[in-house]
């Protein structure tokens, strides 16, 4: 069953066309990263998914009844109000049914009248069954452990959610959406705000996650442990990879190589016809023949259809021959252990550092 689908999306922004031709499923159960540069468009698909945006031309589809979490940016709430009541917002529902029948319990043992009782153990059984349904017996574990991952302490539980960071708000808001458990999320770099030791909770309750999501992500190894499919944003276009991104890039290597030979012996064929039709040319004017100019002509038609294989645009933004040239490999900086100290002042201790081919860091 599909939860999302584009269909050639077209999208401009002051007649600058952002995305050209997107085109992608989200299965159910599905998770996906949405790969591409700065400004490439990622938010603007996950805009128009939202409805938040409407496409241009094309079709977005999303699932019937399907709910949809994302954070577009980070929301205000009234002065004074504790974090707890901005995590308990996504499940207001079920706190609300659990007190209903905590009221309900006092109300049925403190009545005498048979009937008025039977009446209330009736409504009770409904409401406990509809309780029953919306997990609602697990949600005080649901809010320990997003908590406990989130790193948000019981301090911060009661900590005025406008006087937290950025990095802390986007926490809260990531755990009051995974409390709602949507069927889609909509992950605009989760990772952005995180310590190490919450990307890695994150990646196991994405990983384990019933329902489907797209993941637009910097982190490999977070993306590693989380996708299935890779989609590339590149020019307005959308390819879809099958694979974690180790793949996604194994395959896209791969695709480059072969596109650039492709491309090379073409231009192989394309300079020997040229050279040809300057020699027939030679022929035709110092012998005086005209089928020496016929040749050419032909020649310079059947060079005119040829359909051009376009240099790969990853070898042609990187000046590269891919061909000739052989990649180093993928660590391009390695720090393993690595101290500094300044007198008593301690600036590194140990410190391991990778940087991979492709990687951006700050
Ligand atoms: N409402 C808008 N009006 C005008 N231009 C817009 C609007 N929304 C997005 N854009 C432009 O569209 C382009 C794509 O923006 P978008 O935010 O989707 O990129 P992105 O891939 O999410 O980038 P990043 O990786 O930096 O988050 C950018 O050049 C942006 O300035
Ligand atoms: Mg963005």
């Amino acid at each position: 069953m599909k939860d999302i689908s584009l269909n050639a999306v077209k999208k401009s922004f002051g007649g600058y066309e952002i995305l050209q031709n997107v085109s992608f499923d989200l299965i159910r159960g599905e998770k996906v990263g949405l790969i591409g540069r700065n400004g490439s468009g990622k938010t603007t698909i996950f805009r128009l998914i939202t409805s938040a945006e409407e496409t241009d031309s094309g079709a977005v589809s999303v699932a019937r009844n399907a709910t949809i979490g994302y954070i577009e940016q980070i929301p205000e709430y009234p002065e004074g109000t504790e974090v707890i009541e901005v995590l308990k917002q996504s499940c207001q529902h079920i706190f609300e049914l659990r007190n209903e029948l905590r009221i309900l319990e006092h109300r049925i043992s403190n009545t005498k009248d048979k009937t008025a009782q039977t009446k209330l153990i009736s409504k009770y059984e409904k409401l406990l069954l509809r309780f029953e349904h919306l997990e609602g017996y697990d949600i005080d574990v649901k809010l320990e452990k997003v908590c406990t991952g989130l790193k948000i302490t019981d301090h911060m539980l009661h900590r005025d959610y406008n006087s937290l960071s950025g990095g802390e708000k986007t926490r809260v808001m990531l755990g009051q959406i995974f409390l709602n458990h949507p069927d889609i999320l909509l992950l605009d770099e989760p990772t952005n705000h995180l310590d190490i030791e919450s990307i890695e909770w994150l990646e196991g309750f994405i990983s384990q996650y019933k329902g489907s999501a797209i993941i637009v992500a910097h982190d490999r190894y977070f993306l590693d442990a989380t996708v299935s499919k890779v989609i590339e944003l590149e020019n307005g276009r959308t390819k879809t990879y099958k694979g974690n991104y180790s793949k996604y890039i194994e395959l896209r290597e791969e695709e480059i190589q072969r596109q650039f030979s492709a491309f090379k012996n073409q231009q192989k064929k394309i300079e020997a016809m040229e050279k040809a039709i300057k020699r027939f040319r030679d022929w035709g004017t110092r012998k005086d023949n005209p089928d020496m100019f016929k040749k050419a002509v032909n020649m310079e038609r059947r060079l005119e259809r040829i359909v051009r294989v376009e240099r790969p645009t990853e070898a042609k933004k990187m000046g590269l021959d891919l061909s000739s040239v052989q990649r180093s490999g993928k660590d391009v900086i390695k720090l393993i252990e690595v101290s500094k100290s300044y007198d008593d002042l301690v600036l590194l201790d140990s410190i391991d550092l990778f940087v991979y081919y492709k990687d951006h860091i700050c």
